[in-house]
């Protein structure tokens, strides 16, 4: 008996809340995040050199932060890999440093904790921009990138 490809409105539709973008809660939790980040960005003193090399208009940034983010599993994958595919070189107009890198790692664990409740979560997210963060260095020590202009 040959099997039959049912049309597209009979196909069952698979839904994987399993995966990392619905456990944290999906877009709006993404927004949450992402929204706070940059609100600490701003206003922190102890974050100003990051914030300075940013546009004064944080919402566009937002904007393609959580683009990025409701991707990040298949992206995180592809990073660990070969870096990521072009962030890097997005990242070379602006100039990343240690001073930089380590005050964006500042707040992005303290706009974790305030909005996304699963600790374990938090732990994986934290984890797996930690390396990305790295990889964005265009000055100072450890500025290399890979090598291929990623
Ligand atoms: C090392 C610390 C980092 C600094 C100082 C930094 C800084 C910046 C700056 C200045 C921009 C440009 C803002 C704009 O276009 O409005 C940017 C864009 C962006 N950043 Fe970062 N970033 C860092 C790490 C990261 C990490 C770890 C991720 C992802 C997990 C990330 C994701 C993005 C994305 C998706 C964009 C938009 C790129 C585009 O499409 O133009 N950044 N970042």
């Amino acid at each position: 008996m040959s099997r039959v490809t049912p049309p597209p409105s009979r196909r069952k539709v698979i839904f994987m809340p399993e995966t990392p973008y619905h456990r944290v809660g999906g877009e709006a939790a993404i927004r949450r995040l992402v929204s706070r980040f940059y609100e600490l960005m701003d206003e922190l003193p102890e974050a100003y050199a990051a914030r300075k090399i940013h546009p004064q208009d944080l919402g566009h940034s937002g904007e393609k932060f959580v683009m990025f983010l409701s991707g990040a599993g298949r992206t995180a994958a592809l990073c660990r890999e070969f870096g990521h595919p072009m962030l890097r070189r997005r990242h070379l107009p602006y100039p990343i440093g240690p001073r930089e890198r380590d005050e964006w790692l500042m707040c992005m664990p303290l706009a974790l904790d305030e909005t996304i409740a699963d600790a374990e979560l938090r732990g994986q997210l934290y984890q797996a921009m930690q390396p990305i963060a790295e990889h964005m260095l265009n000055r100072g020590e450890g500025a290399g990138g890979c090598g291929r202009g990623h």
